[in-house]
């Protein structure tokens, strides 16, 4: 047999597993299951923006040898201009990385980084993203609380106590991803001033900055910290519904002495792999001069606005089901009475649902959530859909809670 490098045992992906599996055969069986499993706008009729289909048409030719390996000078140029309206300072057009996605850039930062035995301090519940990439690199997923009774803003004690020797970063996800969390400057300025006390990295993942549904501002964590060392991710997979173009950027910022090697280091990762997908890079530009596609979405009247209001009328008054709104982003992270649903395993519980309903949802434990209790809901289908979807939840639970 040929087995698997020592490194992959803790690597798992819950949003493309057992379940996801389950439901692919269920569908082949003939049964329309609805997947909530993954935050891809495309699949729920979201089109393309305008400004996108037209630069990609203009441009096509454009992409069609190798980018430098950093990214088109132009998609640069654009980020930078964007980051800067954010208030991050001192950087430029070397300081900017494209990526096919958040995805690939998370794993490029942490490889360059990170030494087995390293450890990274990341939320919990957490976009499974960093907590496999941190192994990948060979090092430990340290987690720090989000505290439900603050409105899933991350409890800064708790970050202080994973602080060992061997402490390299802190990773914050804002807005969040399964929580939908904005979190507020004064809790980001704690991270920082952590960061600072103790000489760590700091990762900011941003892709959801531009889907504030409750309005903003989105504080980036890197205009908070000018004096320290920050990575910044973002992309257009969410605010530009364009998953599949794999369109992601990293930005550098902070002392140029304290960056300079890792930016050396994932400067040599970036040459592997001689350059992101040119296609994506044409959008860039265009995407960042078009904020209205995103802000139609989030405006009372928009979808993603809309499939929140229902979502959140149909868990109402729900027995068992209780839920911090989120205020970006277009999930939820509801929690269970596991008393009164009789949830012992939530994994159990979602492929009951998703027996039952032909809905699925992925657990709490999915997200590194060590708790039974909780399940992730991606608000995406259009709202009628959503409608019938939250309804077929809403009475299965109610069911379950009489039994
Ligand atoms: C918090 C977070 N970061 C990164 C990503 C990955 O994005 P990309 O499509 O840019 O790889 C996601 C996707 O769901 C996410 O939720």
């Amino acid at each position: 047999m040929i087995r698997q490098a020592d490194r992959m045992a803790e690597v798992h992906s819950d949003i493309r597993g057992p379940l996801y599996e389950e439901a692919l055969r269920m569908q082949r069986e003939g049964v329309k299951v609805t997947k909530l499993n993954t935050g891809n706008p495309g699949i729920f009729g979201f089109e393309m923006p305008d400004s996108i289909r037209k630069a990609l048409t203009e441009g096509m030719e454009r992409a069609v040898p190798y980018s430098d390996l950093r990214g088109m000078p132009e998609a640069r140029e654009a980020i930078l201009s964007y980051e800067r309206g954010k208030g991050i300072e001192g950087i430029g057009a070397d300081d900017v990385y494209l990526g096919n996605g958040v995805s690939e850039l998370t794993g490029m930062a942490l490889s360059a980084i990170l030494n087995p035995g390293d450890e990274l301090l990341m939320p919990t519940p957490c976009y499974t993203l960093w907590s496999n990439s941190a192994r990948l690199a060979g090092a430990r997923p340290v987690y720090y609380r989000l505290d439900e009774q603050s409105l899933w803003y991350p409890d800064l004690q708790d970050i202080r106590r994973g602080i060992t020797p061997r402490t390299r970063g802190i990773v914050i996800i804002n807005p969040n991803n399964p929580t939908g969390a904005l979190y507020p400057r004064e809790v980001l300025e704690g991270i920082v001033e952590i960061a600072r006390e103790h000489g760590l990295l700091l990762f900011s993942d941003e892709i959801y900055d531009r889907l504030l549904i409750e309005g903003g501002p989105h504080w980036s964590t890197a205009a908070l910290a000018p004096d320290l060392p920050v990575i910044t991710m973002n992309g257009l997979s969410k605010s530009h519904h364009i998953c599949g173009l794999r369109s992601g950027w990293m930005v550098f910022s902070g002392p140029r002495g304290e960056v300079r090697e890792m930016e050396d280091a994932v400067t040599r990762l970036a040459a592997m792999r001689l350059c992101a997908n040119t296609m994506m890079q044409l959008a860039i530009p265009a995407a960042l001069a078009d904020s209205e596609s995103t802000r139609a979405l989030i405006v009372p009247g928009g979808r993603l606005y809309e499939q929140r209001r229902i979502t959140l009328e149909a868990l109402c008054g729900v027995p068992g089901i209780s839920v911090v709104p989120n205020s970006a982003a277009f999930y939820l992270f509801p929690k269970l009475d596991t008393a009164l649903l009789r949830v012992n395993d939530d994994r159990e519980f979602c492929r009951d649902v998703l027996h039952a309903t032909h809905i699925l949802m992925i657990p709490g434990s999915g997200f590194e959530w060590d708790e039974p209790d909780h399940l992730r809901i991606v608000m995406l289908p259009p709202p009628d859909e959503m409608k019938d979807v939250m309804g077929r939840f809403a009475e299965y639970v109610r069911q379950r809670a009489k039994q």
